[in-house]
């Protein structure tokens, strides 16, 4: 066997530098950082050939003293902390002192700095393992960094490089990061001698709107909540909101890029409830937590953090957007189809908060009922002449000032290809897609009736046994009573048996065994308490598409009037459960402008 040697240095920071340089980009991200941490307010960027021939980086920061320079090059070398009581509150993006030795060690890299301290300017130029003397530059304000010709002294390396327009596109995305988190500073960045792009406004909204164009901040909700200890702000997307190619996520946790399972998975559960299952979505959040808080000493990137509490941080994260999306505040502003694309709908439902007073039942059979009765004429085709009633109100001007206050959504016209409901409000004409409002209404309902009662039960006829392995066994002894609130009954028919006797309402009873497999691998995966309240809503969310009103019913104007009523009372009643939107308004201005009247 070999002798065991101590490592020699360069090989050390060569091999920190597999983890910190894994392309230019990396590289940019960290020379940012140093920039950022430095106090610049100005930071330009400048790249040749996707990042591997150069990238140079100046600031405006204080620089750095000319007898400082070579330690800014050792490893381990920082200004940053100094003992482990600084570990443990980081407030730099920087404190492992490692990265500009590990980039020099695979590259050619130049630091010029000019401190106050020095009459004119200072540069050390590092070459693989050889650092040179200081010597003197010309340099008015800040510092430079320059690499050049990354890897070339680790071909092995070098060959995972990309084409030029893919890493510049990382660098790019390492700019976006860093202009996006820090708003008070302008930056530059150029491609090959060209200015790509530029960042000057102060403010984080008008900032996010330079750095990533209006798409998505237009359909997006301001989420703005916290304390002195935690605090976030940014913006998620409207839930109808689809992008189409790509989403848009971006995280900050006090100024760093992270990536956070945490957090994504408390953004998610917050749209759970108004979005297809797996779809993904857009969002730009800052958080600010006190640093004693957060750990930020996990990964050599420094893309990574742990929480001190993380369920307190998933709590506080998913009720401040919840809250949000629940308010019915947020109705588009632009029509989400791009025909009718300027001025859309402007108007809210004024009753944002489901009423206490609703009058929820269940027919015989136990479906659910709302004023809008399915039950009735469900299996009649035909239109029900005598449902006309005094609610038939066809000319907007007979209705009332005060009237057209209270009813946002206007009065039912007629319904068009029995899929869409036509209404008239005082804006103009609103198209409501009746499945989905309806579905939205039952499934609010039900959350509502059962946050009192019980899911009810539909018994089978005959107990269907499901096989089940030791450990999801187990599962069943501890969280019987569980299973029972979620609407299973059920008895221990064998050691690795349960015959299932009654399951939600409205579920396929075909489906038992993989329900019950589900149910039981959830509890499994994120604990009782969690189930209780995911789980909960799929069940419902499945009970109310199946009762909810299909196509091609025919409903009287009555009944689309109560259901226009029911929405403006419902939470979210603006998308369905799977996020698609209900309705949408076209302005009689908008029409006006589509036949040119008065132009
Ligand atoms: N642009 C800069 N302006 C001022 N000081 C800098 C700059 N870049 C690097 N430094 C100094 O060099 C030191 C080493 O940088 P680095 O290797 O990235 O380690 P770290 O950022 O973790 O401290 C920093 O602690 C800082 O004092
Ligand atoms: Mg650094």
């Amino acid at each position: 066997m070999s002798l065991i040697k101590p490592l020699p240095d360069i090989l050390i920071s060569q091999i920190a530098a597999g983890e910190v340089v894994e392309r230019p980009a990396s590289l940019l991200k960290e020379l940012l950082e140093n920039s950022i941490d430095s106090g610049a307010n100005e930071i330009n960027i400048a790249i040749a050939e996707g990042g591997m021939r150069e990238i140079r980086v100046s600031d405006n920061g204080p620089g750095i003293p000319k007898n400082q320079l070579p330690l800014a090059l050792s490893r381990h070398a920082t200004s940053k902390i100094s003992s482990l009581a600084h570990l443990e509150s980081i407030t730099s993006l920087g404190f492992r002192g490692e990265a500009l030795a590990s980039i020099a060690s695979v590259s050619q890299l130049v630091l010029s700095s000019k401190h106050q301290s020095d009459t004119h300017g200072w540069e050390i130029r590092a070459e693989g393992s050889r650092v040179s003397e200081v010597r003197p530059c010309a340099l008015e304000q800040g510092s430079i960094v320059s690499v050049k010709n990354l890897y070339y002294n680790t071909p092995a390396r070098k060959k995972f490089l990309r084409t030029q327009n893919t890493e510049y596109g990382h660098c790019d995305e390492i700019f976006k990061q860093a202009a996006l988190a820090h708003p008070a500073i302008e930056f530059s960045i150029s491609h090959n001698g060209k200015l790509r792009r530029r960042a000057n406004t102060k403010k984080i909204e008008t900032r996010i709107r330079e750095v990533l164009g209006t798409d998505l901040t237009d359909a997006s909700i301001w989420v703005e909540e916290g304390t002195e200890n935690l605090y976030i702000r940014g913006f998620v997307q409207q839930p109808a909101y689809d992008r189409g190619t790509k989403d848009t996520q971006y995280l900050f946790i006090n100024g760093r890029f992270i990536r956070d399972r945490v957090i994504s998975h408390a953004i998610r559960q917050a749209f759970s409830d108004v979005t297809h299952h797996g779809k993904s979505i857009s969002y730009i959040l800052f958080i600010q937590i006190n640093p004693k808080l957060v750990d930020v000493n996990v990964h050599p990137r420094k893309t990574e953090v742990r929480f001190h509490q993380s369920q307190a941080i998933h709590q506080f994260v998913f009720h401040a957007i919840e809250k949000k999306l629940s308010s019915a505040e947020h109705v588009p502003k632009k029509s989400t189809h791009s025909f009718f694309s300027d001025q859309g709908a402007t108007i809210s439902p004024q009753h944002s908060r489901l009423q206490n007073n609703l009058a929820f039942t269940m027919d015989k059979r136990g479906r659910p009922l709302t004023s809008l009765d399915i039950s009735q004429n469900a299996d009649s085709p035909d239109y029900d002449e005598k449902e006309a009633t005094s609610t038939d109100i066809s000319d907007w001007n007979q209705v009332d000032e005060n009237k057209q206050h209270d009813y946002p959504l206007g009065f039912a016209l007629a319904q068009l290809s029995g899929i869409y409901i036509l209404t008239q409000n005082r804006e103009g004409l609103i198209i409501v897609d009746m499945h989905a409002a309806h579905e939205r209404i039952v499934y609010e309902q039900l959350k509502t009736a059962l946050d009192l009662n019980e899911i009810p039960k539909q018994a089978l006829l005959i107990p269907i046994d499901v096989g089940l392995d030791l450990t999801q066994m187990a599962v069943i002894h501890e969280n019987a009573s569980l299973l029972n609130t979620l609407g299973f009954e059920f008895s221990i028919s064998g050691p690795e048996n349960v015959a299932i006797r009654a399951i939600p309402s409205f579920l396929d009873a075909s489906k038992v065994s993989a329900l019950v497999t589900s149910v039981i691998n959830d509890i499994t995966d994120f604990g009782a308490t969690r189930v209780l309240q995911e789980h909960r809503n799929d069940i419902l969310s499945t009970l109310a598409c199946h009762s909810a009103v299909r196509a091609n019913r025919k409903l009287s104007v009555e009944e689309m009037n109560n259901l226009l009523r029911d929405m403006e009372r419902t939470e979210r009643s603006d998308q369905c459960n799977h996020g698609r939107p209900t309705w949408f308004q076209i302005s009689l201005s908008e029409l006006d402008h589509r036949f040119m009247r008065g132009q």
